[in-house]
Protein backbone atom coordinates (compact mmCIF):
# COMPACT_ATOMS: atom_id res chain seq x y z
CA UNK A 1 0.00 0.00 0.00
CA UNK A 2 1.31 3.26 -1.20
CA UNK A 3 1.49 6.27 1.16
CA UNK A 4 2.62 9.90 0.18
CA UNK A 5 5.49 11.06 2.43
CA UNK A 6 5.84 14.48 0.81
CA UNK A 7 5.51 16.54 -2.38
CA UNK A 8 9.18 15.89 -4.19
CA UNK A 9 10.16 19.08 -3.91
CA UNK A 10 10.26 18.90 -0.04
CA UNK A 11 13.06 16.70 -0.38
CA UNK A 12 16.09 17.99 -1.97
CA UNK A 13 18.75 16.30 -3.55
CA UNK A 14 21.55 14.84 -0.38
CA UNK A 15 18.40 15.21 1.87
CA UNK A 16 16.70 12.48 4.09
CA UNK A 17 13.10 12.42 6.19
CA UNK A 18 11.82 10.54 9.06
CA UNK A 19 8.55 9.38 8.08
CA UNK A 20 5.97 6.85 9.98
CA UNK A 21 3.29 5.18 8.43
CA UNK A 22 -0.13 5.26 10.37
CA UNK A 23 -0.25 2.75 13.09
CA UNK A 24 3.44 1.34 12.85
CA UNK A 25 6.15 1.94 15.45
CA UNK A 26 9.33 1.79 13.27
CA UNK A 27 10.14 4.81 10.90
CA UNK A 28 11.09 4.83 7.49
CA UNK A 29 14.26 6.52 6.49
CA UNK A 30 13.03 8.50 3.01
CA UNK A 31 16.25 9.68 0.72
CA UNK A 32 16.77 11.79 -2.05
CA UNK A 33 20.03 10.58 -3.42
CA UNK A 34 21.64 11.02 -6.92
CA UNK A 35 18.85 12.25 -8.55
CA UNK A 36 16.48 9.35 -7.26
CA UNK A 37 13.90 8.71 -4.31
CA UNK A 38 14.52 5.85 -1.88
CA UNK A 39 13.12 4.67 1.29
CA UNK A 40 14.84 2.40 4.03
CA UNK A 41 14.49 1.40 7.41
CA UNK A 42 15.19 4.27 10.05
CA UNK A 43 16.95 1.74 12.55
CA UNK A 44 20.47 0.75 12.56
CA UNK A 45 20.75 -2.49 12.49
CA UNK A 46 24.20 -1.90 14.87
CA UNK A 47 22.56 0.55 17.90
CA UNK A 48 18.68 1.22 16.78
CA UNK A 49 19.86 4.98 16.05
CA UNK A 50 17.71 6.69 14.35
CA UNK A 51 19.33 6.79 10.22
CA UNK A 52 17.77 9.28 8.76
CA UNK A 53 20.06 11.77 11.47
CA UNK A 54 22.72 10.82 9.16
CA UNK A 55 24.32 11.98 5.79
CA UNK A 56 23.96 10.57 2.31
CA UNK A 57 26.32 10.50 -0.32
CA UNK A 58 26.59 7.97 -3.25
CA UNK A 59 23.49 6.25 -2.67
CA UNK A 60 24.55 5.49 0.89
CA UNK A 61 23.16 6.54 3.89
CA UNK A 62 25.84 7.11 7.17
CA UNK A 63 24.78 6.16 10.86
CA UNK A 64 25.90 9.41 12.75
CA UNK A 65 26.84 7.06 15.17
CA UNK A 66 29.69 4.97 14.79
CA UNK A 67 29.63 5.35 10.84
CA UNK A 68 27.73 2.48 8.90
CA UNK A 69 26.97 3.66 5.68
CA UNK A 70 23.61 1.47 4.34
CA UNK A 71 23.45 1.10 0.37
CA UNK A 72 19.80 2.70 -0.23
CA UNK A 73 19.35 -0.18 -3.28
CA UNK A 74 20.14 -3.21 -0.84
CA UNK A 75 20.06 -2.15 2.81
CA UNK A 76 23.16 -3.53 3.12
CA UNK A 77 25.99 -1.70 5.38
CA UNK A 78 29.48 -1.49 3.70
CA UNK A 79 31.44 -1.36 6.87
CA UNK A 80 31.69 -1.91 10.15
CA UNK A 81 30.53 -2.04 13.18
CA UNK A 82 27.15 -2.58 11.69
CA UNK A 83 26.86 -6.36 9.71
CA UNK A 84 23.29 -6.87 9.01
CA UNK A 85 21.16 -5.04 6.52
CA UNK A 86 17.64 -2.89 7.15
CA UNK A 87 14.44 -3.39 4.99
CA UNK A 88 14.51 -1.23 1.80
CA UNK A 89 10.86 0.03 0.74
CA UNK A 90 9.41 0.41 -2.85
CA UNK A 91 9.02 4.22 -3.95
CA UNK A 92 7.64 5.79 -6.70
CA UNK A 93 6.66 9.71 -7.73
CA UNK A 94 2.92 10.15 -8.59
CA UNK A 95 1.85 13.74 -9.77
CA UNK A 96 4.78 14.91 -7.86
CA UNK A 97 4.16 12.90 -5.00
CA UNK A 98 6.69 11.17 -2.88
CA UNK A 99 4.78 7.45 -2.17
CA UNK A 100 6.43 4.91 0.01
CA UNK A 101 4.76 1.32 -0.25
CA UNK A 102 5.03 0.45 3.27
CA UNK A 103 4.62 -2.94 2.94
CA UNK A 104 6.75 -3.85 0.85
CA UNK A 105 9.17 -3.84 3.35
CA UNK A 106 12.08 -6.21 2.82
CA UNK A 107 15.47 -7.37 3.95
CA UNK A 108 17.24 -8.47 0.77
CA UNK A 109 19.27 -11.46 0.06
CA UNK A 110 23.32 -12.11 -1.43
CA UNK A 111 21.29 -13.45 -4.23
CA UNK A 112 18.76 -10.65 -4.57
CA UNK A 113 19.20 -8.82 -8.18
CA UNK A 114 19.60 -5.37 -6.37
CA UNK A 115 22.26 -7.18 -4.37
CA UNK A 116 24.57 -8.97 -6.94
CA UNK A 117 24.53 -5.61 -9.28
CA UNK A 118 26.70 -3.90 -6.53
CA UNK A 119 29.21 -6.41 -5.91
S1 LIG B 1 24.42 2.74 15.80
FE1 LIG B 1 24.64 2.89 13.65
S2 LIG B 1 26.67 2.21 13.27
FE2 LIG B 1 26.45 2.02 15.42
Amino acid sequence: MYVRVCNSTELSDGEVIRFVPDGEEEGIAVCHSDGEFFAIGDKCSHGNWSLSEGFLENCHLECVLHGSAFDLRTGWPDKLPATKPVKIYDVKIEDGDVLVDVSSGRITQPDDENFAAQR
